[in-house]
């Protein structure tokens, strides 16, 4: 297993990878888009999204690789003071967070998601950044676990997103 930064060639597998996150029995408490919306976005969206995402500061995707198949992936965003953040709400202090936690159902329980996050936390690291956040679902407990055992602990913030209650998690960095 190689986890690395996507490269912008790969986003027929990253399409797929993201469409499989979508129809998850848990996307409900996971991510913000849908399936439905996502399956008739054009190649061009998952062109810009996967090159957004394969260079510069802005973002990076991470992906676990085993034999030629994703078997996961997490996202970094730096999102700068000022900004609105994904959720729509104002960015007090630029922050590295991380969303788009997925590892398919195969490699769960197997180190994966460690993996992805411990490269989200060196990426930020080098980026000068102190602290990793994330939102998670209140109900989303296999998530919480995996979070908590990654180091990540509740910040105390807690809001409603479009997919209900979350909570948000913090790790020093
Ligand atoms: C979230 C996700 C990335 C976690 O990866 P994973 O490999 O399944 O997680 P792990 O098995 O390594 O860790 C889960 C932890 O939660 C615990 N757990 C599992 N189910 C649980 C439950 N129902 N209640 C409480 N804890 C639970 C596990 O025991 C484990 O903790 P431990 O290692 O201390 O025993 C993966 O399950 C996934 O892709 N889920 C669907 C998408 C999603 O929910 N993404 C997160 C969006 S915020």
């Amino acid at each position: 297993m190689t986890v690395r930064r996507v490269r912008a060639d790969e986003w027929p597998a990253l399409r797929g990878l993201r469409l499989d996150a979508l129809r998850d029995p848990d996307a409900r408490l996971a991510f913000l888009d849908s399936f439905a919306d996502a399956v008739q976005r054009p190649d061009e969206h998952w062109r810009g999204r996967a090159a957004a995402s394969a260079e510069g500061d802005a973002a990076v995707q991470l992906v676990a690789v085993d034999d030629h198949e994703l078997a996961g992936s997490v996202t970094v965003l730096v999102q700068v003071a000022g900004s609105q953040d994904h959720h729509g709400r104002r960015v007090r202090h630029s922050r590295a967070v991380l969303v788009g936690v997925y590892v398919r159902p195969a490699y769960r329980g197997t180190g994966v998601t460690d993996d992805l996050i411990d490269a989200a936390a060196t990426w930020s690291r080098a980026r000068g950044f102190r602290e990793l956040t994330l939102d998670v679902h209140r109900d989303n407990a296999r998530a919480q676990g995996a979070y908590r055992r990654a180091g990540f602990t509740p910040s105390g913030v807690a809001f409603t997103s479009a997919i209900g209650p979350e909570i948000e998690m913090v790790r020093a960095l």
